[in-house]
C-alpha cells in the first residue's frame, strides 16, 4: 500500500491525511513542533497513521504532501524530497507569508519556488483550489455524477499521472493545467479559486483565466 508522507499538519495536511487513510493509505504526519505534538490526530487517524519530523516523513513517503504555510518553505527537508513526488499545496497570502518580489511581478508561481527549493523533488501543484474541510466532505467514487475535480500542475508527466491517481483514489477527478508555471490559473482571486467544479467546468474556466496583480 502505498504511503503518504505529509509535512505540515495543520488545516490541509490533517483533511487530506482523513481522506487518505478513508481511502487504505498510510500517512506519517508531520509538523514544526514534533511528532509528540500529533498524538490527537493520530489517534483519531487510527492504525493507518503515524507521526515523524518532517524528514522522516519526505523519506518513508512513496508520495509526499507540503502543506505548510508558503513564507516557511524554505526549512523544508529539500534533501529527503529528491526523487519524491511532491503534491504542493500552497497558495500566497503576503499578509502570512510576507511580500515575495517574484509573485508581486508575476515572474513567478508559489510552485515554482517550491521547485527551485527542492530541485531533485517532482512538485505537483494539487489541493490549493479547495477548502480543507471539503477535502473529506465532497469526495465521492470514480464516475460519480457531477464528482468534484481538482486541477493539477507539473513539468512531470509520470508524476502528475500518480498525483491524478491518488486524488481519484480518495474521491475527486483532476485536470491538467500544464507545467508549472500555468498554475497561476488557479491561485487565489481566480475564478475556479475555490470553486466546486466538476472536470468540464473547470476545463472550461481555466482557458478564460486572467492573471491578476497580487494584492
Ligand atoms: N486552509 C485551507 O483551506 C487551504 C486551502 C488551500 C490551500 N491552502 C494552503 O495550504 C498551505 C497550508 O495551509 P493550512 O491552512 O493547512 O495551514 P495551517 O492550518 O496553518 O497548518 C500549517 C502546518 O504547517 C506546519 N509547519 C509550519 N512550518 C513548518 C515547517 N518548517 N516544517 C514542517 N511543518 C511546518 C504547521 O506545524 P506547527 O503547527 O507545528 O507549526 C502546521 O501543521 C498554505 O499555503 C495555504 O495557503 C490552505
Amino acid at each position: 500500500m502505498t504511503t503518504l508522507g505529509i509535512i505540515g499538519s495543520g488545516r490541509i495536511g490533517s483533511n487530506v491525511a482523513r481522506a487518505a487513510t478513508a481511502a487504505g493509505y498510510d500517512v506519517v504526519l508531520s509538523n514544526s513542533r514534533g511528532p509528540a505534538t500529533l498524538g490527537e490526530l493520530v489517534a483519531e487517524l487510527g492504525d493507518h497513521a503515524s507521526a515523524a519530523t518532517p524528514e522522516e516523513a519526505a523519506r518513508r513517503g512513496d508520495l509526499v504532501l507540503v502543506a505548510v504555510p508558503l513564507g516557511k518553505i524554505d526549512q523544508l527537508p529539500a534533501e529527503a524530497l529528491t526523487g519524491k513526488v511532491v503534491m504542493d499545496a500552497n497558495n500566497y497570502y503576503p499578509q502570512r507569508d510576507g511580500r515575495i518580489a517574484a509573485l508581486d511581478g508575476n515572474e513567478s508561481t508559489t510552485s515554482d519556488l517550491l521547485q527551485a527549493l527542492a530541485p531533485g523533488a517532482r512538485i505537483v501543484k494539487a489541493f490549493n483550489n479547495i477548502y480543507a474541510h471539503e477535502i473529506p466532505a465532497d469526495a465521492s467514487p470514480t464516475g460519480t455524477e457531477g464528482r468534484r475535480a481538482l486541477p493539477i500542475a507539473g513539468n512531470d508527466e509520470a508524476a502528475k499521472s500518480l498525483v491524478a491517481s491518488f486524488l481519484d483514489a480518495i474521491g475527486f477527478d483532476a485536470v491538467d493545467l500544464g507545467p508549472l508555471a500555468e498554475s497561476w490559473r488557479v491561485e487565489r482571486d481566480t475564478p475556479a479559486y475555490g470553486k466546486r467544479t466538476t472536470a468540464s467546468e473547470l476545463a472550461a474556466i481555466l482557458p478564460t483565466v486572467e492573471r491578476v496583480q497580487q494584492v
